[in-house]
């Protein structure tokens, strides 16, 4: 396996499980929002409020086409496959992983991993946050080649898995 791209809502563990198995494998490591706050240099939060989503979709999208065939693991923000052309883009990728959980569990992850870098989820209710992801879930299927239901597991657990796979 040359490449992963990780996929999945906020809370998944995106970011922590590719850092796991870029050392496993000795890949780069890509974080799509780490690279785009460095490229802007600007945070998470600043670009949604000063510049709006729909632009920082554009970039997020910028990124992913340019670093998608790097021999790599790529981290993904959630919100990626709302946005077409990076959905398509990532329905033509080979391994795209899927981190799956309930929404209890995300929710519950977010809460204790806090909120600074996730403007869609800072003063809303948990109502919103679950449609949020309701009107995701069927797209991280859609894009996805490998699909990991992580509840229960650690995240040494999802990463051998997936090293294995
Ligand atoms: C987003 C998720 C965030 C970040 C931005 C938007 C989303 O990434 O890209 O706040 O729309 O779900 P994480 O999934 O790493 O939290």
């Amino acid at each position: 396996m040359d490449n992963m791209i990780i996929v999945g809502f906020m809370g998944a563990g995106k970011t922590t499980v590719s850092r796991k198995i870029g050392h496993l494998l000795s890949r780069e490591i890509l974080d799509l929002d780490t690279l785009l706050e460095q490229e802007l240099a600007e945070s998470i939060g600043t670009i949604f409020k000063t510049k709006g989503e729909a632009y920082f979709r554009e970039q997020e999208y910028q990124l992913l086409k340019q670093y998608h065939c790097k021999p790599s693991v790529i981290s993904t923000g959630g919100g990626i496959v709302t946005y077409e052309p990076s959905f398509d883009l990532l329905k033509e990728c080979k391994n795209v992983v899927y981190l799956e959980a309930s929404f209890e569990t995300l929710y519950n992850r977010l809460l204790s991993d806090g909120t600074q870098h996730r403007p869609l989820v800072i003063g809303q209710s948990k109502e919103k946050v679950k449609d949020l992801f309701n009107s995701r879930q069927e797209k991280y299927r859609q894009v996805a080649t490998c699909t990991v239901v992580t509840d229960d597991l650690s995240i040494d657990e999802i990463a051998n898995f997936l090293i294995e796979v």
